[in-house]
């Protein structure tokens, strides 16, 4: 396939937006981005002392390659930033064009279907229950060998679900022709299958 495609998967932190994204991307033969990525460099730039707009209008990809970008800390200066718009602005265009790539591309994040993408061809929304997610995120910190509590990890998830939901910029919420996948109580295998049958269905 050489035509453009887009398939937008939005939903709150560690609901499996980056295995989903990352497993439909390779199935289908398309470029995938993580947007969550690029809030996160913009955080850990604040973290370090640099003006949240300067350093997202100054982003380069090297600055994605960057291992520390996963900590919880990083994770809470993101979407601090991400409700500066100004911040979402300066990112915006590098998105929409990636989105445009031919042979298509899936974005995961949580505007992408409402804002950055309105007209995808595809959109999720993947969600679990916090509890669930908290549990997700703690075991993956805790894999990679980073420190982590998991009532810290739950309480930083739900701060993150309500500012990332009550912001006026680009509101975390499912589009209105989203495919909502509820991961609860799904394995990874069988929220991939659901996500791959959601675009199958609309890609014939
Ligand atoms: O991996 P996780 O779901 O925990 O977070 P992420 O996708 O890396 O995103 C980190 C933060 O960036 C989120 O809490 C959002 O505030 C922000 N973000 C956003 O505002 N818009 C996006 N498209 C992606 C992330």
């Amino acid at each position: 396939m050489s035509e453009a495609f887009t398939i937008a998967i939005d939903g709150p932190a560690a609901a499996g937006k980056g295995t989903i994204s990352k497993a439909v991307a390779e199935h289908f033969g398309m470029a995938h981005l993580d947007t969550g990525l690029l809030y996160r460099a913009v955080g850990a730039k604040v973290l370090k002392g640099e003006d949240a707009a300067s350093a997202a209008r100054a982003l380069v990809p090297s600055d994605l390659e960057d291992d520390t970008l996963r900590g919880q800390d990083v994770a809470q200066a993101a979407s601090e930033v991400a409700e500066i718009g100004e911040v979402r602005a300066a990112l915006l265009e590098f998105q929409r064009s990636f989105a445009r790539k031919a042979g298509g591309a899936v974005l995961d994040g949580r505007d992408i279907g409402t804002v950055i993408c309105p007209g995808a061809e595809v959109k999720l929304f993947v969600t679990a229950s916090a509890e669930v997610r908290a549990r997700r995120r703690y075991d993956e910190l805790v894999q990679r060998g980073q420190p982590a509590d998991l009532a810290v990890v739950t309480a930083d998830v739900k701060a993150r679900d309500a500012r990332d939901m009550d912001r006026a910029e680009a509101p975390l919420k499912p589009a209105d022709d989203a495919v909502v996948i509820d991961t609860s109580d799904q394995t990874i295998a069988e929220a991939v299958a659901a996500a791959i049958a959601a675009v199958t269905a609309k890609k014939g």
